[in-house]
């Protein structure tokens, strides 16, 4: 009987937190295969390199074989460079035969490290994986039910002597919009048939003398309201109607109407809308209260 509301709720969260701890965790995978990738030659080099290296262009013409060398040697010495200027880079201490002259040699980017373009590529993508952990992170705070208040969590709605008096001279239930939910007495004498009917969970509640019965029609969900006249709840959607503890008497519901576990310590009345328990099936009627007036729809 018990409608896994938590589970419901939760599963789209699930997968909303899923979805977003795999994106994270793409985008960290790529960056740590990248970092791995610096300091080292791009693949155009690399090919450019291994072109050179297995000599693809000297077997044209001497004019080639000539220039193919000079690649050869121009490649070897800019490799030799980049290999002194990381060692500089890294702290070690080059030496120099005695004698030679320190002259300017331009750094062959590509080979020593981040260019610009590497530079502002893992800049961009670890933006947006920022953006993207954030947003995820703030839209599973505001999905994520809360435990402590609010609709989703046990809400405190009053004293039980306040409710009960309210309902009394009212002649009609005490609604609380946080828990979205009618309170209505439960008549004592009618407990040993609710024992019969209803899920445990509920018992508690009803044996303090009141049910919390969620406003959703439990056929397609419209907001059921009170009538003064009938004392029932019928609802204006497509006319299921309901006695003063949710048990369905009319129209098209599948079932009574949903309602809350209620915990009582000492005074103080709790509604725990993080556990909806499903109405009682077609035909319950534990109260025997039939419709006192003329119907609202
Ligand atoms: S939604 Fe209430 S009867 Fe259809």
């Amino acid at each position: 009987m018990t409608l896994a509301l938590s589970l419901s709720t939760l599963l789209p969260i699930l997968i909303g937190v899923f979805l977003v701890l795999a994106a994270a965790t793409v985008f960290l995978l790529g960056g740590s295969r990248r970092r791995s990738d610096t300091g080292r030659l791009s693949r155009e080099t690399r090919q450019r390199d291994a072109s050179a290296d297995t000599g693809d262009t000297v077997e044209t013409d001497a004019a080639d074989s000539e220039a193919a060398g000079t690649n050869v040697e121009v490649a070897a010495t800019a490799r030799a460079r980049a290999d002194e200027a990381r060692r500089a880079a890294s702290g070690e201490i080059v030496t120099k035969p005695a004698g030679t002259v320190a002259t300017y040699e331009p750094i062959d980017e590509e080979a020593l490290g981040v260019t610009r373009r590497q530079f502002f590529n893992r800049s961009t993508l670890m933006l947006v994986g920022l953006a993207t952990a954030a947003f995820g992170a703030s839209l599973i705070g505001f999905l994520w039910p809360s435990s402590a208040g609010g609709f989703g969590g046990k809400i405190r709605v009053g004293s039980l002597d306040d409710i009960l008096g309210q309902i009394e001279e009212k002649k009609a239930p005490v609604y609380n919009p946080e828990a979205r939910t009618f309170l209505n007495p439960y008549p004592a004498d009618a407990l040993p048939a609710a024992e019969k009917v209803y899920d445990p969970a509920l018992l508690p509640g009803m044996e303090a003398g009141l049910v919390a019965l969620w406003q959703k029609c439990p056929h397609l969900g419209c907001r059921v309201p009170w009538c003064e006249t009938s004392q029932w709840f019928e609802c204006p959607c497509h006319g299921s109607k309901y006695n003063r503890v949710g048990e369905k008497k009319g129209g098209p519901a599948p079932r009574g109407m949903d309602r809350f576990p209620i915990e009582v310590t000492g005074s103080d009345v709790t509604v725990n809308t993080g556990i909806v328990i499903q109405g009682p099936p077609i035909g319950t009627d534990t109260t025997e209260q039939g419709q006192e007036g003329p119907s609202c729809v």
